[in-house]
């Protein structure tokens, strides 16, 4: 039987994309460098074991990320996928990626035209920062009483709302690329810090910081939000309030 691959399928994306694929019918492997149940060990970079995940894959749902720099990680894996006849490579890639000079999106760029140059039939969905994105800015300054944000706003989604599109897309025919997906609200980073500290009862003031440079300049100018209304349903409030209940135990 021919198998969706899920790469990044461990990841904060990965996991309820592959929860999205197999409730829509789809028998799913996970490429992990860890080994796992139902994985497929591989690591993009150093380009190893992925002929054996690629061997029964009709479609590859391409999700992994190292942060850094994929586009050989990307490489690696096109390349097998087209020696094996994959016949469809879903890609999940950042809205406003051409526009804004970070150096994390002039690698997607290049990932993106890799997937577009391979010959195999593709969609690349572009989204804007999930909810959990500002998060972990915020929280590597838990320590400290008052948090610095940029001067920029933010339309973070629900990752869930990302899984469930990417799963629907991977069900259909390759389309290219598709209407990219953002968050049902525009909030300042300021604001988005005072809602994640409400939420878990902390007393911490939120100081807003004017930095220059292009890629500031880029964000500053809304190049990696798609405007409202949004795709996305859940608000950052409602996401903040189930993680605080999540922190809280049951
Ligand atoms: N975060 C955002 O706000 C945002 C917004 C829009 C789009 N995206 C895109 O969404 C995708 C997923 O992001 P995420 O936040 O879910 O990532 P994540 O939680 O950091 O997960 C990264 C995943 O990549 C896998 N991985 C890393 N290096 C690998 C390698 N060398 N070989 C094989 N697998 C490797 C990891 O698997 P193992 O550790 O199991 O090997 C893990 O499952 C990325 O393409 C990202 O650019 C993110």
């Amino acid at each position: 039987m021919s198998t969706t691959l899920v790469t990044g399928g461990t990841g904060g994306l990965g996991r309820p994309t592959v929860e999205a694929l197999r409730s829509r019918g789809h028998e799913v492997d996970i490429l992990s460098r860890h080994p796992g149940a139902m994985r497929v060990t591989g690591d993009l970079d150093r380009d190893s074991g992925l002929e054996a995940a690629v061997a029964s894959a009709a479609t590859i749902v391409h999700l992994a990320t190292n942060r850094r720099r994929d586009c050989h990680g990307t490489e690696n894996l096109l390349r097998a996928a087209a020696n094996a006849g994959v016949e469809h490579v879903v890609y999940v890639s950042i809205v406003g990626v051409e526009d804004i000079p970070y150096f994390y999106y002039r690698d997607k760029v290049r990932c993106e035209a890799v997937i577009e140059g391979s010959g195999i039939p593709f969609t690349i969905l572009r989204a804007t920062q999930f909810h959990s994105f500002p998060v972990e800015l915020i929280e590597l300054q838990h320590r400290l009483a008052t948090t610095r944000v940029l001067d920029i706003s933010l339309q973070t989604i629900a990752v869930a709302e990302v899984a469930e599109r990417l799963a629907e897309l991977a069900s259909e025919s390759p389309a290219g690329r598709v209407e990219d997906v953002g968050g049902p609200e525009i909030l300042s980073f300021a604001e988005v810090a005072e809602i994640w500290h409400r939420a878990h009862g902390a007393a911490k003031t939120v100081r807003t910081l004017h930095l220059g440079g292009r890629t500031v300049r880029g964000f500053r100018a809304g190049h990696h939000m798609t405007g409202l209304p949004g795709f996305g349903r859940e608000t950052f409030a409602e996401f903040a309030a189930r993680a605080a209940r999540a922190s809280n135990g049951p």
